[in-house]
């Protein structure tokens, strides 16, 4: 079930999410990748990411078990300054494509590589539509792109309205989305149907933390247990089956498996239609 971008390339069914890990970033990406994830998703933004300590989990990889930087998908972020602290990746008094070019190469560097597979724009700078900022970024993302520095390049916390923006009007259109996936907004319905148009990849996240009323839904654990998995795996395989690609912030390696086995879960379009439909059923 890999998902294909529109420029062709091919992505791993899921990915580990590294943020929030702290000081056990190196140790968690490690057993993520023992674990089997051969796709990973970090940040250029020390708030909530250590992309530095994702780099060093690939060294001990690569010296403990032949790691081959090939067998990996990396996806990073260029973070704006209205999302970072004082530790900015790069000179936040500079022009906004000069931050792009040095976020980037300071993410090269993190991660020991001289490419990343997708490098994403963590938000746009408003939450209504696209300002020139916005535009600003984007180009320099899309040299980047032309450049070779990235395989394929996405946007992050993004509208309906912004994506159909961007896609209308640049250059170079996303091949990734990545947002937080809530039930209740029919699991990003409006942006997952803008995604199918595009051939854009869209990956869902917080899909278990964004989401306690669904996954406490007694159908929908009626559906688990018919299936014999846990109903994070369910959801995990939902996500699937409608297209999405689903990340996962585990920090426990039985999770990890878990998780990825949910990629073997075969649903009935009866099971995803009642599971696109819990958080309005949940209302009445
Ligand atoms: N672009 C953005 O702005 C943005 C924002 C937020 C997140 N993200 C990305 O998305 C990633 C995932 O986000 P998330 O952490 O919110 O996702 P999540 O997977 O929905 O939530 C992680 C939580 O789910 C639990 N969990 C995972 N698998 C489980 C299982 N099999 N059984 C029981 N519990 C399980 C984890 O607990 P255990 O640790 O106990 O397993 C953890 O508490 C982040 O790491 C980051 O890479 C991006």
């Amino acid at each position: 079930m890999s998902p294909v971008a529109y420029n062709q390339i091919a992505v791993p069914a899921m990915m580990y999410g590294t943020a929030w890990k702290k000081q056990a970033t190196s140790e968690l990406v490690q057993k993520a990748v023992e674990a089997g994830f051969t796709a990973i998703d970090t940040a250029n933004q020390l708030i909530h990411y250590d992309e530095a300590l994702v780099g060093d989990a690939l060294v001990l990889l690569q010296q403990k078990r032949g790691l081959k930087r090939e067998s990996l998908f990396l996806q990073t972020k260029f973070t704006s300054v209205d999302g970072q602290d004082h530790r900015t990746p790069y000179d936040a008094s500079a022009p906004r494509a000069t931050q792009v070019v040095q976020s980037m190469d300071s993410s090269l560097k993190h991660l020991h590589t001289d490419f990343i597979d997708s490098y994403v724009l963590h938000g746009p700078y408003s939450r209504n539509g696209l300002i020139a900022a916005d535009w600003e970024v984007w180009s320099a993302i899309e040299e980047l792109y032309k450049a070779g520095k990235t395989r394929m390049i996405g946007i992050s916390n993004v509208s309906a309205e912004q994506l159909s923006q961007l896609c209308a009007k640049s250059t170079v259109k996303p091949m990734m989305v990545q947002n937080r996936c809530y039930a209740a907004m029919g699991w990003d319905y409006d942006v997952r149907q803008i995604c199918v148009e595009h051939n854009i990849i869209y990956q869902g996240f917080s899909l278990l933390t964004a989401n306690g009323q669904a996954l406490s839904n007694p159908a929908v654990r009626a559906i688990a247990t018919r299936l014999r998995c846990e109903v994070t795996q369910l959801i995990f395989a939902f996500a699937m089956h409608v297209g999405m690609l689903p990340l996962t912030g585990t920090t426990n390696v039985e999770h990890m498996e878990q998780d990825l086995q949910a990629e073997k879960l075969v649903l009935t379009l009866e099971d995803i239609e009642l599971i696109e439909n819990v958080a309005v059923a949940s209302r009445r």
